[in-house]
């Protein structure tokens, strides 16, 4: 079988995706591991993950750009209505909380009066907000909450992905990766 390059996303789209999808899994493991930190260490804990927030914000914008200039490859022919659908939906939810999440991170601590300083290389400024700690609180017990629901959408893209892969046998997978071959 020849590979079709139509049927794959471009390598910048992979580079891109790859390294989110590294980014959040490590993002979420240090939220988590701050959790069960003494209060001394939380700190510095999740001064990675803010700094980590600022980097995935910043790749998800490159891609973005870069998605309206070289539009994904199309589905396979043989792919149903509803998938194709559902696939578009959690992917578009993925993009929004990749970027509202940062966001409101970002607001939430300019509430605590706050810049978020990326591993002390230079800070993102506070946004001009007023000073108000129990919104800042209120904001990140929704991002909290985002995070989880974004975790299950992963979870579903995974399992779509292999699902695609081994069960359907349209080399999914391959769509996002430089080798082996995707149907088209
Ligand atoms: C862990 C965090 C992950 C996130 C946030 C994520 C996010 C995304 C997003 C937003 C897209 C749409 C790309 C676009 O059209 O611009 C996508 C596509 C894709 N992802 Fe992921 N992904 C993750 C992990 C994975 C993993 C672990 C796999 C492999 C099992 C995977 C396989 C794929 C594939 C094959 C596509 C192309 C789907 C298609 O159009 O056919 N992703 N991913
Ligand atoms: C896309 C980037 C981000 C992702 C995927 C993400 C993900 C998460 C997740 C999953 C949790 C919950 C952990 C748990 O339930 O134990 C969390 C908590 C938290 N995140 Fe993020 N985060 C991101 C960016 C940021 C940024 C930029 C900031 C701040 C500037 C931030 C600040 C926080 C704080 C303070 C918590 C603790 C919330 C609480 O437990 O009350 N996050 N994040």
């Amino acid at each position: 079988m020849s590979l079709n390059p139509s049927s794959k996303y471009s390598g910048l789209a992979m580079t891109l995706h790859w390294l989110v999808a590294v980014a959040v899994i490590v993002t979420w493991r240090i939220a988590e591991s701050a959790e069960h930190a003494t209060k001394e260490a939380r700190g510095e804990i999740m001064g990675n993950h803010f700094a980590l927030g600022v980097v995935i914000f910043s790749l998800v914008a490159i891609r973005l750009i870069w998605r309206l200039m070289n539009p994904p490859p199309p589905r396979p022919v043989g792919s149903a209505g509803w998938e194709r659908m559902l696939g578009k939906t959690v992917h578009y939810a993925m993009y929004t909380l990749l970027l509202v999440m940062p966001l409101a991170g970002w607001f939430a601590m300019s509430s605590f009066d706050s810049a978020i300083s990326v591993w002390g290389l230079f800070d993102v400024p506070k946004l001009p907000v007023p000073v108000n700690e129990a919104l800042g609180e209120q904001i990140f017990e929704v991002h909290a909450i985002a995070g989880t629901t974004l975790l299950v959408l992963i979870a579903v893209h995974v399992l779509a992905t292999l699902k695609h892969t081994f069960i359907d046998k349209d080399g999914t997978i391959f769509r996002m990766l430089p080798f082996g071959t995707a149907k088209s």
